[in-house]
């Protein structure tokens, strides 16, 4: 359990005159074990925070604290910290090597776990190759893949078996966060369910503290506790999810909803 906290954080890209604050003076507490819906439109800088997040961006001012130390600015143990945020992203094709197969790219997050518990504690047991192994098992029957496949390419699987093998992967690092950016946005309607359910009942199972990453307004309402609405780099609007569909206060949030025929209604059982 642990909880993510973005303070005053700025983000820019460029320099001089060409300098754009891609996420301007964000504040937000993503709570220990809860699901954090964030919504925007295009380039609002969803992805930018959460990036930034995992050390993919750099922040120009503020900082990014887990569970209270400070891994945007991360150096020496803090970097191990920051394994503890994974993030999963819209594209399951391009975060996973085609040459290795799927077993192979989830037993290299687990070598690079278990290098981390070895520097956090002198006193940690190394699990042994065929311990890591079963990991790897493990980890693919965690998402509801058959461990039997782990020998296979990931040019044998489809969009949703990519994704989640993508987050066995990210399971891989034992993460107390997991920031999915448009985790479903790249696959079937028909397979985007399955994806959303398992993502949250691997939430309840491992206690997760998620940040949800969707343009989805109507998947963000059936799968998150709070919803955040972005809009050019600032956070607009911050509330429970009913409290934000149900009662928006920005005129913004407004007009995200009303182009939301289908909110309210089960997307998936
Ligand atoms: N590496 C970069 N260099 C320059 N500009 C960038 C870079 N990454 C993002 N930006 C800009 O920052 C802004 C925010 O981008 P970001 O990807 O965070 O938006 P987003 O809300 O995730 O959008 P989308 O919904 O399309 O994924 C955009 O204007 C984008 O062009
Ligand atoms: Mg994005």
């Amino acid at each position: 359990m642990s909880t993510l906290e973005f303070r005053d954080l700025w983000v820019r890209f460029g320099s001089g005159h060409t300098a754009f604050d891609a996420v301007r003076g964000v504040n937000l507490t993503v709570a220990s074990g809860k699901v954090v819906g964030l919504v925007g439109e295009s380039g609002s800088g969803k992805s930018t925070i959460a990036r930034t997040a995992v050390g993919l961006s750099e922040p120009h001012h503020g900082q990014i604290l887990l569970d209270g130390v400070d891994v945007a600015h991360a150096k020496g143990s803090a970097v191990h910290a920051r394994q503890r945020i994974q993030m999963v992203f819209q594209d399951p094709y391009s975060c996973l090597d085609p040459r290795m197969s799927i077993g192979a790219s989830i037993r290299e997050a687990i070598d690079v776990t278990e290098k981390r518990k070895r520097r956090e504690s002198a006193n940690y047991q190394p699990l042994s190759r065929a311990a890591r192994d079963a990991r790897v098992g493990e980890l693919l029957a965690l998402v509801e893949l058959d461990p039997a496949r782990a020998s296979a390419f990931p040019g044998g699987f489809s969009g949703g078996q990519r994704q989640r093998v993508a987050l066995a992967r990210a399971l891989a690092a034992e993460p107390d966060v997991l920031l999915a950016d448009e985790i479903t946005s790249a696959l079937d309607v028909s397979v985007q369910g399955t994806v959303l359910n398992l993502l949250l009942d691997l939430q309840k199972q491992l206690n997760l503290t998620v940040l949800f990453i969707s343009h989805n307004l109507a998947v963000v309402s059936r799968v998150c506790d709070e919803i955040v609405v972005m809009n050019r780099g600032e956070i607009i609007e911050h509330g429970p999810t009913s409290q934000v569909i149900d009662n928006p206060q920005d005129p913004y949030t407004q007009e995200l909803i009303e182009a939301v025929p289908q909110i309210g209604v089960p997307l998936f059982g």
